[in-house]
């Protein structure tokens, strides 16, 4: 029988799950859990690159978990796993931190973008270490597993082509020691934008929560800000990001949600107006964000989840090990 190929992913547990990570990462996850043997970890080294408070992020860690199950995960097809309990994350990276350039690191947009907001808050003076090297636990994380495909959403793609450059650059020095990755990035929704400004990202980490929309927002909440969203004088319904980024935006969670392709969708609200568009997206996030919810509430205080994450933690570790051994061995760390 032919094996089926592997994917790796994570989410950083910094805060909420954002209907942004839901289309751009965990749909995608949930899509090709049959096909593909999956490791999807929650990211919580990642989450302490900058200050956090210590039950806020335990709190994130569990309530992480539970969400990927009730977006679709099935715990008996797909390993889900916390990051830290698997060591040779920490591990690989020191050796990637070795096998890399401060100048690639400086290069990568969003330190530029991070440290730039230091910057602005006249903070130069704190620039956390770990936001430059951030991007070579993500690395470690990838390449522990040997994936075929990396599912992310797009703004991750420079950070998987600096998996790759680095997976390549160790090859070449040591023999043949990493698969080379792929990134697998939606054909709709890569990008969801910020609703109040949607020239920017839509993030977890904005400081205006009318931006986001939570995964566990109260269905009353999502309404006010859907309805607040940016959009522009024009009232026509027409998919142009570049002169329409509000209004395409709102397309793209509605082609997404309701798998529609985005003509299609230009079709269906043709000579509409926004307050129609706006109805239909509010219907389409609050029946998936009721189900999520329903789901979520039910595990966050069942023992399974434990146990769930355990048999995954030991799965990744397994694979994990036998990576490390061969790491060591080919650059000389080992002894014996
Ligand atoms: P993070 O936590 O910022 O985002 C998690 C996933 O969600 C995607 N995403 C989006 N997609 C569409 N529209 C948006 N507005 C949006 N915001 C986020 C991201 O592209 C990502 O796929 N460093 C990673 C976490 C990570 C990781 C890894 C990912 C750590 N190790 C190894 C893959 C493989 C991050 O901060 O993603």
């Amino acid at each position: 029988m032919k094996s089926k190929k592997r994917m790796v992913s994570g989410i950083t547990a910094t805060g909420t799950v954002t209907l942004g990570n839901y289309i751009g990462a965990i749909k995608n996850f949930v899509k090709l859990q049959e096909e593909f043997e999956m490791y999807i970890f929650v990211a919580n080294l990642h989450a302490i690159t900058t200050p956090i408070d210590k039950l806020k992020l335990r709190e994130n860690i569990k309530s992480m978990a539970a969400l990927y199950f009730a977006c679709g995960l099935d715990p008996n097809k797909v390993n889900v796993f916390i990051q830290s309990e698997v060591l040779e994350h920490t591990q690989l990276s020191w050796i990637l931190t070795c096998n890399s350039t401060i100048g690639e690191l400086n290069r990568m947009t969003q330190f530029k973008d991070k440290s730039q907001k230091q910057k602005n808050k006249n903070r130069t003076d704190y620039i956390p270490t770990g936001l430059l090297t951030y991007p070579l636990l993500m690395a470690a994380d990838i390449l522990l597993y040997e994936p075929d495909y990396v599912p992310v959403g797009k703004d991750q793609k420079q950070h998987i082509e600096l998996t790759r450059n680095l997976a390549e650059r160790m090859n070449n020095k040591y023999g043949n020691l990493f698969k080379i990755p792929e990134e697998y990035i939606p054909e709709v929704g890569s990008k969801i934008m910020d609703l109040q400004n949607p020239t920017n990202k839509m993030s977890k980490s904005s400081e205006n929560p009318k931006s986001y929309i939570s995964l566990l927002d109260d269905i009353k909440i999502v309404e006010k800000k859907i309805k607040s969203a940016v959009t522009d004088s024009e009232n026509l319904i027409k998919y142009d990001p570049i002169n329409k980024p509000g209004v395409s935006n709102l397309i793209v969670i509605y082609s997404s949600l309701a798998n529609k392709s985005i003509k299609e969708v230009e079709l269906f609200f043709s000579n509409k107006d926004y307050g129609f568009l706006k109805n239909e997206v509010i219907k389409v996030v609050s029946i998936l964000l009721k189900e999520i919810q329903d789901k979520y509430y039910n595990l966050i205080n069942s023992n399974d989840i434990e146990t769930w994450l355990e048999k995954s933690a030991n799965n990744a570790r397994y694979l994990a090990r036998k990576k490390m051994s061969k790491v060591m061995d080919k650059i000389g760390l080992n002894y014996k």
